[in-house]
């Protein structure tokens, strides 16, 4: 089989979101407290003087982490953002009931704030439309984004912050079709109540960009609640014929399996997901009239990554340990938002911190785990335009999971990406899956005899894990261009050239 990857730089098809590198951070496990947040750690030096790991702020800085969700996930569902604000010894605990737990308040709206200038990311919040009210959520946009004398913009200043946090993403709930959520809707209660936050959300602030709770992108809850509220004639905004009532869909999806192939390939249903939430997407604004002069609504995939829960429980922290194939479909994950640029406007993988995260912390330090590579080596050099590539690769034909995939989507052995930077660089990624097979591969498009920066993540076998020792880390190196490149078994390279 002869393979080829050709690059076409002078082809770009779209432009990328840098939120596409978004974080998530939720009250779950030792996320924000042990994570973000962990002011009792007796390594004093660890600890900045408002209680955030130092550590972890470096590491979020070195992601280029452009945005971050909060508080949660599936926490949200019962949580009362002024239960988090104010002086600390006031805040009241509470029962959690998505994790089994007791949330002491300590950490809320204004830590998360200042965490954020620090990490130099945007806040993205969400809001509790479980227990939670409509009051509840205007009071909190208020709170963060009001430069007027009211009641909760003056709270604001009264807790020592006078100038608005000017919050820009804004989510209608999480997951609220889940059984395991304390307040599961329906899709047309959900769908209604969606339809009047938006339009009171955007009435107190036009300027916010609003996130609909969707399910998997392509479920009858995505098709009911994108058809109530892909709308273009929204009271209250002046029937602007340019101006959306929502702006992005949500989708989540999470992927795993125990044999390496079906986990490598698994992230290629989340680029079908993608191509079928765009049709739920275009089909509402067929069915409801929406003039082309309102942009069409993109995917916020605000939860992503492998996650086996049967493996790492919930309820005991999620505390994943990545394996080198994991840290290859982190790789194909990525090259799936690259690919989708035009559809997806923002991603966050869950989570930043500890829960399901590439970053761990320990008492004395953070460890990286396999997967926190790739994702370094995507943020920092795969922005700017998604380009043009033609693939022949071999193809996988077994086992995938989830099973549908098969006869959806080709699940190639090279799943590859490639953009054009603002500097003008080119990098292509590949992520060869084989764990048996280095690929010789004739890449074309590349610079001949022009000396090309290679960084490859690999380990010695699929199953290697980071601990104190990281097996799997980047190595650098170089290439002429000349004759073919070998795509080393069960690696992720990035070749980047100008
Ligand atoms: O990220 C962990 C959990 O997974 C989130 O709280 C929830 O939204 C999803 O089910």
């Amino acid at each position: 089989h002869v393979s080829s990857i050709t690059v076409h730089a002078d082809h770009k098809i779209a432009k990328i979101n840098d939120n596409i590198y978004g974080g998530f951070t939720e009250h779950m496990g030792r996320c924000i407290y042990g994570g973000i947040y962990d002011p009792e750690n007796p390594n004093k030096d660890l600890i900045d003087e408002h209680g955030h790991r130092k550590d972890v702020i470096e590491a979020m800085k070195e992601l280029r982490v452009p945005v971050v969700r909060y508080p949660g996930g599936n926490f949200i569902a019962t949580y009362h953002w002024q239960d988090g604000v104010g002086p600390r010894e006031k805040r009241p605990k509470r029962p959690e009931l998505a994790w089994i737990g007791v949330e002491s308040n300590q950490f809320g709206t204004d830590e998360f704030m200042k965490w954020c200038e620090l990490v130099g990311t945007e806040p993205y919040l969400c809001l509790n439309m479980g227990t939670g009210t409509l009051d509840e959520a205007l009071a909190w946009l208020e709170y963060c984004n009001s430069s007027q004398d009211t009641y909760y913009a003056n709270m604001r200043r009264k807790n020592g912050r006078e100038e608005p946090y000017n919050v820009k993403y804004w989510a209608l709930g999480n997951e609220i079709w889940g059984p395991w959520q304390v307040a599961q809707l329906s899709a047309p209660v959900y769908a209604a109540n969606a339809y009047q936050y938006a339009k009171a959300m955007k009435l107190l602030d036009p300027t916010i960009t609003l996130i609909l709770c969707g399910e998997t992108g392509h479920s009858s809850w995505d098709h009911e609640v994108l058809k109530t509220c892909v709308k273009h004639d929204i009271h209250g905004l002046g029937g602007d014929p340019t101006k959306r009532l929502i702006d992005m869909h949500s989708i989540h999806h999470y992927t795993a399996d125990q044999e390496h192939l079906a986990n490598a390939t698994a992230p290629r249903s989340a680029e079908r997901a993608i191509e079928m939430t765009m049709a739920l997407i275009d089909l509402a604004r067929i069915e409801n009239k929406v003039p082309p002069s309102v942009p069409r609504q993109t995917i916020c995939f605000d939860e992503w990554n492998v996650w086996d829960p049967l493996r790492a429980p919930g309820e005991q922290g999620a505390e994943e340990k990545y394996t080198l194939s994991d840290a290859l479909a982190v790789g194909v994950w990525l090259n799936t938002f690259v690919r989708q640029a035009a559809s997806v406007s923002m991603a966050n993988i869950a989570q930043s911190v500890n829960v399901i995260s590439p970053l761990m912390t320990t008492q004395s330090g953070v460890v990286k785990q396999t997967t926190w590579w790739p994702l370094l080596l995507f943020s920092k050099y795969m922005r700017g335009h998604t380009i043009a590539l033609n693939i022949r690769s071999p193809e996988y034909t077994g086992r995938t999971n989830p099973a549908w995939i098969r006869g959806t989507i080709e699940t190639p052995f090279l799943d590859c990406s490639a953009t054009l930077g603002d500097d003008g660089f080119v990098s292509l990624a590949v992520v060869n899956i084989h764990e048996e097979t280095d690929y010789e591969v004739d890449v074309k498009g590349v610079k001949d005899g022009e000396k090309m920066d290679v960084y490859t993540v690999s380990g010695d076998s699929v199953h290697v894990t980071n601990g104190e020792e990281q097996k799997v880390g980047i190595k650098e190196s170089s290439w002429d261009g000349k004759g073919k490149y070998k795509f080393g078994k069960a690696s992720l390279t990035l070749l980047r050239w100008k």
